[in-house]
């Protein structure tokens, strides 16, 4: 071999060997293989004709609660700390309560007229007029890493999610690339203020919603494109079974809607994450860079939506494929025949009116 072309050896295997150490020395994951991404249908692209509300004021509304007894008034937590509400009569935004941090998700009401939210980096609190209460932030003796979305029982048990006991809501790539099921569904029990564990090993616990006649609860598996159920009532208490498996997207909350029909935001996944997280050893490399993980999380565009039956059958699917209008959507709450869409990517809530959207599915099938 010429000495020029050893030298050039040389190099590449200097090169490939520094790679492979600083790889094996810097990786902050122990991945798993993933779940394969379940068949996508063809887009739609009905979710592109949305309104946007509030516009510029709301900085990742992630969850968007909507309170029927007072005419509709919507309630989401932001990225500045704030719990914001507009007024249904003139659609004015108020910054209505300050909790603070940059970690709050899931807002559900509570029967004696306090919010629940869910502060990612620090557990399950309860806002009202009084402040700022938390009310977990461990369960039995293991911290609540990733508290994600809740709901209130009619019992007064609050059921919420951790989405994972290894990385918390600033790292939550490096849990998409582990893909170890760590996730929980939480019981917070306001007689005793005790929280118990209801399911474990879940793949990103995230969604968490109640039928109406609360026989189970449900919790969204967001890497394992399903949504499983626990029930709470009857022979079967305690056991958990699939509620709905092979979602078009990852999903991420579940709420119910009218009918008895449930609503799940979903995450669709672009060709460059599901390449990365096909080997262990491509999100081992992509853990171990951060430009690349930056730039891994850019790539992710697009938002759908899916409505469940009361079953756990998908009756339709809206997207904006390429997140035109909308992107990662968090969150799809129904009121009087509208949706509203929260997302952490976006500095607006989303409505769109269903009776225009299934004008033009309808318009679609008959062209
Ligand atoms: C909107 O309505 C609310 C409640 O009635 C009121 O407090 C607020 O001042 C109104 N905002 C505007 C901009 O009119």
């Amino acid at each position: 071999m010429a000495p020029g072309l050893l030298g050039a050896a040389a190099a590449v295997l200097a090169a490939v060997a520094s790679f492979a150490a600083h790889v094996t020395l810097n990786c902050p994951v122990q991945p798993v293989p993933s779940t394969p991404r379940p068949p996508t249908p063809p887009p739609n692209n009905l979710l592109q004709r949305l309104e946007k509300l509030g516009q510029g004021a709301l900085d990742a509304p992630e969850d968007v609660y909507v309170d029927a007894a007072a005419g509709g008034a919507l309630y989401t937590a932001t990225r500045d700390g704030w719990l914001q509400r507009m007024h249904p009569n003139n659609g004015s935004w108020e910054r209505w309560r300050f909790v603070g941090g940059t970690g709050l998700l899931g807002v559900a009401p509570s029967a004696d007229g306090t919010m629940l939210v869910c502060d990612a980096d620090k557990g399950l609190l309860r806002v009202g007029e009084e402040g700022v209460t938390l009310l977990a932030s461990e369960v039995e003796g293991s911290p609540i890493r990733f508290s994600d979305a809740a709901i209130e029982a009619s019992d007064g048990m609050v059921y919420f999610s951790d989405a994972s006991t290894r990385f918390g809501f600033d790292r939550w790539f490096y849990d998409f690339l582990e893909s170890r099921a760590t996730g929980r569904l939480l019981r917070y029990d306001p007689r005793n203020g005790e929280t118990s564990v209801v399911l474990d090993r879940l793949s990103f616990a995230n969604g968490v919603a109640l039928p109406r006649d609360e026989t189970f609860v449900v919790v969204c598996e967001t890497r394992g494109f399903r949504c499983m159920k626990v029930w709470l009532k009857g022979e079967k208490a305690g056991k958990a079974e699939t509620f709905v498996d092979n979602l078009p997207g990852a999903p991420d909350n579940i709420r119910l809607g009218s009918d008895g029909h449930y609503w799940i935001a979903l995450h669709l996944r672009s060709p460059w994450p599901d390449f990365i997280t096909r080997w262990t050893f491509t999100k081992r490399v992509v853990a171990s860079f951060p430009v690349l993980l930056k730039w891994s999380k850019a790539t992710t565009k697009g938002a759908m939506v899916a409505q469940v039956s009361e079953d756990g059958n998908i009756v339709r699917v809206l997207d904006d494929s390429e997140g035109k209008v909308i992107n990662s959507v968090t969150s799809v709450t129904e009121f009087n025949g509208d949706i509203f869409l929260g997302s952490l990517t976006t500095n607006f809530v989303g409505k769109l009116s269903l009776a225009q959207v299934t004008q033009q599915e309808q318009g679609a099938m008959s062209s």
